[in-house]
């Protein structure tokens, strides 16, 4: 792994707000840029970031592995989903979301749909508890879904479409219900 020249300039400025000594507290955002550029955040980019911040490995790989917004193994190419498990969005209906997910893409989480293009797997609270049921896809929420319309989300995606995120309903937004475009 190697960054591209234009996010190793970018690294370097992250390293640089950091006092002599203290360089390892740019790993998130290097990690982040890595996985950005890979589409994934593969073992040497974690390797090539420990070693640019001078920390040992297995450290990078303990902050990679602690947040679930490190995708540590192949995403989807169109759009990986993350389904919210947690309490509010369970209550109100998450387990039929995880139905379409398992039905649509893949029958186990972090597996590849078959034509490689969309992936999933099953989330903590990701703080929009009050318009749950919710998914983040990509770096967007998407919220108070349900079955149909997340189905119908995944097919937009699949053609070609960038669905609008928040409310799937409408909910707390000046667009009409349903109004996700
Ligand atoms: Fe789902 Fe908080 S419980 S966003």
């Amino acid at each position: 792994f190697a960054f591209t020249p234009a996010n190793l300039e970018w690294a370097r400025g992250q390293i640089s707000k950091y006092p002599e000594g203290r360089q390892a507290s740019a790993i998130i955002p290097l990690l982040w840029r890595a996985q950005e550029q890979e589409g994934w955040l593969t073992k040497p980019a974690i390797e090539h970031v420990a070693d640019m911040l001078g920390m040992a490995r297995i450290r990078a790989l303990e902050v990679a592995t602690f947040y679930f917004m490190f995708q540590l193994q192949p995403v989807g190419s169109v759009a990986h989903i993350q389904i919210c498990g947690t309490t509010s969005c369970l209550i109100c209906g998450a387990e039929e979301l995880i139905r379409v997910c398992r039905e649509k893409i893949a029958p186990q989480p972090h597996m590849l749909s078959a034509d490689g293009r969309f992936s999933w797997e099953e989330v903590e609270c990701l703080g929009a508890c009050a318009n749950a049921p919710m998914a983040q896809i990509g770096k967007d929420y998407y919220e108070d879904l349900n079955a149909e319309t997340l189905a119908a989300l995944i097919d937009r995606f699949s053609a070609g479409d960038v669905p609008r995120p928040g409310s799937q309903i409408g909910r707390f937004s000046s667009e009409p219900a349903g109004g996700a475009t």
